[in-house]
Parts: structure tokens; C-alpha cells; sequence
């Protein structure tokens, strides 16, 4: 037999301990816990509502009142904790109007972009791009291209040789290519005309570093072969290039050059964009800025890949890219475009 005493001393303790538990709740989850276990069917306060009838008849009043009490005073607090945590407000996890962390984006190297730009043009007029190893054999960088053995340019002050025995002496040594041009011995050996490619590429020669050189800068060689194309066809695909990257505005002009791989050969000329030809710094007061070199291939080149030059005839052409990149943004110093300062790089 429950002593009504006791029952009423737990009660209180009861009480006591779910307000406690329901002040404390920070969720209404915790809140929920609380509910049961105070106020649930499973609750001590519930087991002593259920065992009023067995308690000594006049003891069951008090007891009963006092545990109806304790029930209703719980309720009241949970409805009331309840209302304030519905009031505070829930903390976000994340602040959507705070700026969003950035990721940042590379870029292309302005190199990179020229050479794209370049590229892009000639593969709209049907040029294909091909390209060739940057260790090159004496053979390609000079002989078939018809350089002869005593000129100036495989003077090791002119060309980086690679030490050591070549792999195959009879194409002589190795060399860092000194420009694109050998790859048009290579296509040519791999394939018969028509064909129209590009070649951009790295290029070495052993200059000191200065304001206009550096020991490695890029090219964008291109050859035309076919049974019948002509120097106007050299002329036009080239003023169409030069006008599609400076500008239509653009005046070009083909003045009479000397390369060992082309006859006749020309170096091209823009209008300088800044003095309009009259003459300035920029042009060094010629009011022309000198931008590639062309011609028509010569024969003796055709004759070194097995090609009839009685049967086919085409045009080449070179030009530097550093040197057409920073006319387009009017960069002065090469040096900037190999220092990898991103606060430059990020210009472009
Ligand atoms: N290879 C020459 C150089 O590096 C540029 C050049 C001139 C390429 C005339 C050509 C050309 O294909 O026809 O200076």
C-alpha cells in the first residue's frame, strides 16, 4: 500500500524536476522529451494519477487533487515554454545575403590568346594546324630550307646547339629549333599538295633578355601549296589576316626581303596605328611596323621533300607572336609576358 505522504512528496519533486527539464528545453524537440516524461502515459506523475484508487480512501482526495494540480501546473509551463521558443527566431545556418566566396577563374596567358586569335583566322580560311618537335635537327632548321652551311644564322651565337652526339648524324645535330619553318619540311615530307597549314609554336634563339628580345618566343608559320597559287594569293590571304586582326582600317604593304626558303621574298608592313604613317616613337619614325615574312617557296626547298617544283607552287610566311601581341595591347616590354606577375597577367 502507497502511503498518501510519500505520494505527495513526489509529486512535488515531480513537479519541481519537469519544470526544471522544461525551462532548460532550447528546441521543442527537448520540449517534447520533457512532455513525455513528465506528462506521458508512461510517466511517474501518470503512474500516480492510476494508483489514487488504491491509496487509503482518506488520503485518495488530497493525493489526487495534488497530482491533477502538479499536471496542470506542467501543462501550463510547456504551453508557455513553448510559445518562447516559437518566438525565437531560428539562427540560419547559412546568411544568403552575405557575398558568395569567390572561386577564382584562371585565364589564357595573353600569348596563349594571340596565338588562339591567329589561329581561329586561318582555320576560317581553310588553313590546318600542324606542328613539329622544338629539338630539331640541324637538317630542318636549315639545310632543306635551303639555309646554306656558311650563313650567318647557325652560328652558335645565333642558335642554341645541343650538346652531345646526334641521334641520327646524318640529318646533323640537334638544335632548339631557331623557328617554325622546319615544320614545313616536315609536313611537306608527310604529305602532297593542295595543302594549307599553321604551325604556332616556341622558338629559341640566344639573345640576352631585352625590352624586344627574349631566348624564347613564339611563331606562327604558315604554308600554301598547290599546282597554281601566286604571290596575289600570298597578298590577299595575308592584307585579309592583318586587316581581320588590327582592323579593316588597316594598310598593309609588301616590301622586297631576302629569306633562303622563299623567292621573291617580302617582309609585310602595317601602317603604324599610332602616327597613321606619319611617323612616331612607336614605329621608330618610319610610320610602318614590320610584322611578318613572306614569299614563294623556293624551289630548292621543294626539290629537298621529293615535291616536282616545275608542278607545284605555294607561299610561306612567319611571323612573331609577341611581337603582334603587344601591338594589339601596347605592351612595350616582351620581358612582361615570361616574369608570370600575375598583376600584369591579370589584364588580359
Ligand atoms: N623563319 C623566318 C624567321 O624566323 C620567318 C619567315 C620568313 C618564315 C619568311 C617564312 C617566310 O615562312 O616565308 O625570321
Amino acid at each position: 500500500m502507497i502511503d498518501g505522504a510519500d505520494a505527495l512528496q513526489h509529486v512535488d519533486r515531480l513537479q519541481t524536476e519537469a519544470i526544471a527539464a522544461i525551462e532548460s528545453a532550447r528546441t521543442s524537440a527537448e520540449l517534447e522529451r520533457a512532455r513525455v516524461t513528465f506528462l506521458g502515459r508512461k510517466s511517474r506523475l501518470t503512474d500516480i494519477l492510476r494508483s489514487v484508487p488504491t491509496l487509503a480512501v482518506d488520503q485518495r482526495a488530497a493525493v489526487g487533487q495534488r497530482a491533477n494540480d502538479a499536471k496542470r501546473v506542467v501543462e501550463a509551463r510547456l504551453a508557455e515554454r513553448q510559445r518562447t521558443l516559437a518566438a525565437i527566431p531560428v539562427r540560419p545556418t547559412m546568411d544568403l545575403t552575405l557575398p558568395g566566396s569567390a572561386i577564382p577563374i584562371g585565364r589564357l596567358h595573353p600569348i596563349t590568346q594571340t596565338i588562339e586569335t591567329i589561329r581561329s583566322l586561318f582555320v576560317t580560311m581553310g588553313f590546318e594546324i600542324a606542328d613539329g618537335p622544338e629539338v630539331e635537327f640541324e637538317y630542318y632548321n636549315f639545310d632543306a630550307l635551303n639555309i646554306p652551311r656558311e650563313h650567318p644564322s647557325r652560328e652558335s651565337f645565333d642558335t642554341f646547339f645541343v650538346e652531345g652526339p646526334s641521334p641520327e648524324p646524318k640529318k646533323g645535330r640537334l638544335v632548339l629549333r631557331s623557328h617554325t619553318s622546319p615544320v614545313q619540311i616536315r609536313v611537306m615530307e608527310q604529305r602532297q599538295p593542295p595543302l594549307a597549314v599553321i604551325v604556332p609554336g616556341k622558338v629559341y634563339r640566344p639573345d640576352p633578355l631585352d625590352p624586344s628580345h627574349s631566348f624564347m618566343f613564339h611563331q606562327v608559320e604558315g604554308l600554301f601549296v598547290d599546282g597554281r597559287t601566286s604571290f596575289a594569293d600570298l597578298k590577299g590571304v595575308l592584307d585579309h589576316f592583318l586587316k581581320a586582326l588590327f582592323g579593316e582600317q588597316t594598310r598593309t604593304r609588301f616590301r622586297p626581303h631576302f629569306f633562303p626558303f622563299t623567292e621573291p621574298s617580302a617582309e609585310v608592313d602595317i601602317a603604324c596605328a599610332a602616327c597613321e604613317g606619319a611617323g612616331c616613337s612607336t614605329c621608330g619614325r618610319k610610320g610602318w611596323l614590320e610584322i611578318m615574312g613572306c614569299g614563294m617557296v623556293h624551289p630548292n626547298v621543294f626539290k629537298a621533300v621529293g615535291y616536282d617544283p616545275k608542278r607545284v607552287q605555294g607561299f610561306a610566311f612567319g611571323m612573331g607572336v609577341e611581337r603582334i601581341a603587344m601591338l594589339q595591347h601596347g605592351i612595350v616590354d616582351i620581358r612582361l609576358f615570361f616574369e608570370n606577375d600575375l598583376r600584369f597577367l591579370a589584364q588580359f
